[in-house]
């Protein structure tokens, strides 16, 4: 616990080695806002009676000295440094969070896992499915705490889907239809708005293994275990132009259509597109159909239908269309704040770690996602359908 000034909240402080700072990611929604969003509201209380607040202290690790400097200095932090090896060894860092590139994670990973540092990671959390077995299993061997960022099942939308299917709204839940994406621009006279190493598979890049993973924390989380997967990928856009305005051969998908059976019996089919355009009201958006009602999640909003509501149209290509089917739905209220997806995901990580609160979203949930692109791929690749088994250590 550390001294505060008289009358103020007792302070434990917590220090997070959080490497992949300069990237999209680890700067942007890990380090400003989660760390130092919890941090300008006074730490996360931790809910004891003297009042302690958890205070997230973050070093910065990278590649690049000034890059780090830039951004401690944007943002009044003073620990920066490209030596992840002095950090692990430093017996105060409790923390060791991953933002990199997904193909150069695994050493990082098992490195800090091996100095008994407590791991939170941006999925996928490994190339392979082995590899991300592995390091579930290395996590639990060293007794150390561990997650993986799902960061989707806190966002508005699909939190108030999980509030619909917890209050039995769907009856038996039949469909789910996901549709995700939008168009990421090519990169010669609009500069792309993805780094370019996304459409490089030797780089890691492609949207199965970016987005299956995703899509297997959202359908477990929310419907159940997926059981099988079949998928289609494709490469529409075949040359993109990189961050330094060179063209390259865009070597990975950029689209993936995807049928997944769950457990329990529903099937969901979710298309991903970085080469598609947007006439939907939100990037991503699930529609689910069940026996009493239907429901359309986004990030932010959720519609709903219920059966007593449901209209009756009759198929007649002869007619204009006499409903406005759009309008027939009705709003899910927020009933409530929602904070950042990802701050909202740390904030009960830092918990686990401090207090020993339960926390399922860990390495192994994150071995289950690469298992699913690692499958989605294979799947592809020899047209044919595969049944995805049940992950454990
Ligand atoms: N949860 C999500 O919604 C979400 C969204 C996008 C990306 N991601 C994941 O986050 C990770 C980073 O993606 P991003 O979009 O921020 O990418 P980025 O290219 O913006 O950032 C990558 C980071 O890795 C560092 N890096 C690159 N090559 C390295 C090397 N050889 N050695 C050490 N460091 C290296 C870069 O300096 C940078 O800090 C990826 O694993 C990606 O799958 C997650």
């Amino acid at each position: 616990m550390t001294a505060t000034a008289p009358g103020a909240a007792p302070r434990r402080t917590l220090k997070i080695a959080m490497n992949g700072v300069t990237g999209r990611m680890g700067y942007r929604q890990h380090l400003v806002r989660s760390i130092l969003a919890l941090r300008e509201q006074g730490g996360l209380p931790l809910g004891d009676a003297a009042g302690t607040v958890l205070w997230p202290e973050p070093i910065l690790i990278g590649r690049n000295e000034a890059k780090l400097r830039a951004i401690a200095e944007r943002h009044g932090l003073t620990e920066y440094t490209t030596d992840l090896d002095a950090v692990l060894a430093d017996p105060s860092v409790e923390i060791y969070f991953d933002a990199l590139l997904t193909n150069v994670r695994e050493p990082s990973l098992k490195k800090a896992i091996a100095a008994g540092k407590h791991i939170y990671t941006e999925k996928p959390t490994a190339t392979t499915f082995e590899g991300a077995l592995e390091l579930a299993r290395l996590a639990k061997e060293a007794g150390v705490k561990n997650g993986a960022v799902q960061d989707k099942i806190f966002l508005p939308g699909l939190l108030k889907l999980k509030r619909l299917i917890d209050g039995g709204f769907f009856g038996r839940i039949l469909s789910v239809r996901g549709e995700f994406g939008y168009w990421v621009f090519e990169g010669d006279w609009q500069e792309a708005q993805r780094p370019s190493w996304n459409y490089r598979a030797e780089d890691g890049g492609g949207i199965v293994v970016d987005m299956f993973p995703h899509w297997e924390y959202v359908l477990h989380n929310l419907f159940g275990r997926v059981t099988s997967v079949q998928a289609l990928a494709a490469t529409h856009v075949p040359q993109r132009w990189d961050e330094e305005g060179k063209p390259y051969p865009a070597t990975a998908d950029d689209s993936a259509y995807g049928i997944f059976e769950l457990e329990g019996g529903a099937v969901a089919q979710i298309n991903s597109s970085w080469s598609v355009r947007v006439n939907r009201d939100e990037l991503v958006e699930f529609q689910v159909d069940g026996t009493e009602g239907s429901a359309v999640a986004g990030l932010r909003n959720c519609r709903v239908q219920h059966r007593s509501a449901t209209p009756k149209p009759v198929w007649n290509p002869d007619l204009p269309a006499t409903y406005a089917f759009r309008e027939q739905w009705q709003e899910v209220p927020d009933n409530g704040e929602f904070d950042n997806g990802f701050k909202a995901q740390w904030e009960l990580f830092l918990k686990h770690v401090v207090l020993d609160t339960p926390y399922d979203w860990d390495l192994l949930a994150g071995a289950r996602g690469v298992q699913l692109a690692e499958l989605g791929l294979k799947s592809h690749a020899e047209g044919r359908r595969f049944a995805v088994p049940e992950v454990s250590l």
